[in-house]
């Protein structure tokens, strides 16, 4: 049936696709609540805390999380304001990365950067942020907790700018801070909004809007926050970045935010914005040809994560698609590339946050959950025109790397299917000595949790407990060209030389000094920190 264009393309305008990212207690839970709340997908707030309390009461994939207090699957929630509709794609909340959080993050079109006023830049936010401006997707600064002292705003400002490296615009600026807090001025609009704190902020509060000279709200925050509030803004009018579309959409310019998460304060404006300013889905761009639009007729997709048994009586994997262009309808016969492996797409679900309905059709920006009996990889193009492939999703350099060993030798054959499938499902990175494929395999992770949870799913869905064992390694390369088969390189004091799934030569490192040091002894030799991709 030929794709319906007119349609597609104002489907295309709708969707925003973002994430939020932040350092662990900043309020991200208390923000994504907020958001469905005015978005009317949540009736009160507080619902996101109580159905993650919920499910981590009947699911044996969240012991893991009860256990370390975090949350370490992705959800999808989709809501709609103001005839348009988010996809907010939530990444797992915790101080130890995993591939989950990056390769989400590979997937949408904006994100959020939430940040404690109180704090600043955390360690988490600039690991993020990187992943973020390394792809060039426009970032959105929200200060939170506003209602609470923190540090000066224009000293936050500094902190963004000088920590994270980029040029930030204030959209709105906030009046007074901690118990004076009583709204934000939206310079573009030159709009005052006071807000009413609402009870425990489980619901809407009201707004009054009206001009910053207005007698009423002059009289409302008195004549002393007033005199500043002008001063602030006249500093910002005339020292800092002027508003500019194009740069924002480019990932140059960061507009920025301030407002109160708990207490409903600017959360209105930041959706206000997401709408007006992020941009809505982009192009795909593939390996070879013409960049492919999202109003292209033609299908096409890329998986960005599997997840596995997030259900434990079903046990079941699925596989996330984000919908890059043309419609997304089940029954369609795509091609799995770089494979070139054909199927017909059958079932697919939306996944909101862990309740699962049926999809008929989905659209560019639009995030399915495709089932997944062991044929998808992460990275693969999805596509019913198989001479179009997408770059497939990065590894992350691994900074972590340990020996797996299956605590009893009868469980080995259940050990290598469990190593197999999670190495498949991009869960973990598996790496060998070329001279006896057969010892324990070298788990390469990006933090700590990963390999948690592989010895968790080895354990509980494959009945092989390990025994994981550190290892001294600190980094690996990716070797080719020039000197990658000299004998040398096999063992030396420092490094040592390991296969991956593919057969790719790897060298594991001691630290930095080894790296160095063999680059000096093969200048031609590359080195790189990562696979490349994971659809090779
Ligand atoms: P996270 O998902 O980023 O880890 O943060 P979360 O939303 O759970 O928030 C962390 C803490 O910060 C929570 O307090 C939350 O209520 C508080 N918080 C979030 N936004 C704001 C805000 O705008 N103002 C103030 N004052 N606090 C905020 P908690 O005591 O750890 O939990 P709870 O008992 O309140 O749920």
């Amino acid at each position: 049936m030929a794709t319906d264009i007119p349609r597609l393309r104002r489907e295309i305008a709708k969707r925003r696709t973002f994430a939020i990212c932040s350092h662990p207690d900043a309020g991200k839970t208390t923000l994504t609540e907020k958001l469905l709340l005015y978005g009317g997908a949540l009736q009160t707030a507080g619902a996101v805390k109580a159905r993650r309390a919920a499910v981590h009461a009947t699911s044996d994939w969240m012991e893991i999380e009860r256990k370390r207090g975090i949350s370490t699957t992705t959800s999808i929630m989709s809501f709609g304001y103001a005839d348009h509709l988010l996809n907010l794609l939530d990444t797992p909340g915790h101080a130890d990365f995993s591939e989950d959080t990056y390769r989400t993050l590979a997937a949408v079109d904006s994100a959020v950067l939430l940040i404690d006023a109180a704090k600043g830049v955390e360690a988490q936010t600039e690991k993020l942020f990187k992943v973020c401006s390394d792809r060039g997707i426009p970032i959105f600064v929200f200060f939170n907790k506003m209602d609470r002292y923190g540090r000066p705003p224009l000293e936050l400002l500094d902190d963004i700018e000088e920590v994270l490296g980029i040029r930030v615009t204030v959209v709105n600026w906030p009046v007074g801070m901690g118990p004076e807090f009583q709204g934000v001025y939206d310079r573009r609009r030159k709009a005052f909004h006071v807000y009413e704190e609402t009870e425990h902020g489980k619901r809407r509060g009201s707004v009054k809007v009206g001009t910053l000279d207005d007698p009423a709200f002059v009289r409302q925050v008195g004549d002393d926050l007033h005199s500043r509030l002008s001063d602030e803004l006249d500093l910002l009018d005339g020292a800092g970045e002027p508003f500019d579309l194009e740069r924002i959409r480019a990932g140059e310019l960061a507009p920025a935010f301030f407002g109160s998460a708990l207490t409903n304060f600017g959360v209105d404006l930041l959706l206000q914005a997401l709408i007006e300013i992020a941009p809505p889905p982009g192009p795909g761009r593939p390996l070879e040809g013409e960049p492919v639009s999202p109003d292209d007729e033609r299908f096409t997709g890329v998986v960005f994560k599997i997840q596995a048994n997030m259900n434990p009586q079903h046990r079941d994997r699925l596989a996330f698609l984000r919908v890059v262009s043309g419609v997304f309808e089940t029954g369609l016969n795509v091609t799995l590339q770089p494979r070139g492996k054909k199927l017909r797409l059958t079932d697919a679900r939306q996944v909101l946050a862990r309740e699962r309905t049926a999809v008929e059709e989905a659209f560019p920006g639009d995030v399915v959950g495709l089932f997944d009996p062991g044929t998808f990889r992460v990275g693969d193009t999805v596509t019913v025109d198989s001479s179009i492939t997408y770059p497939g999703i990065p590894f992350f350099p691994p900074e972590l790397f340990a020996m797996a060993r299956v605590r009893d030798t009868a469980h080995r054959k259940a050990f290598q299917k469990g190593l197999t499938q999670l190495a498949e499902e991009g869960a973990i990175q598996v790496l060998r000595d070329p001279e006896r494929m057969d010892r324990d395999p070298i788990l390469a992770a990006v933090g700590q949790l990963q390999l948690d949870v592989f010895s968790f799913r080895l354990e509980s869905e494959y009945r092989a407990p390990v025994q994981i064992q550190p290892q001294p390694w600190v980094a690996a390369r990716w070797i080719s060209g020039e000197g990658a088969d000299a004998s040398e390189l096999k063992n030396g004091v420092g490094w040592t030389l390991t296969l991956d799934g593919d057969d790719r030569p790897v060298l594991l490192f001691k630290n930095s000094y080894w790296i160095d040091e063999i680059q000096k002894r093969y200048p031609n030799l590359k080195m790189s920190d990562t696979s490349g991709s994971v659809t090779t």
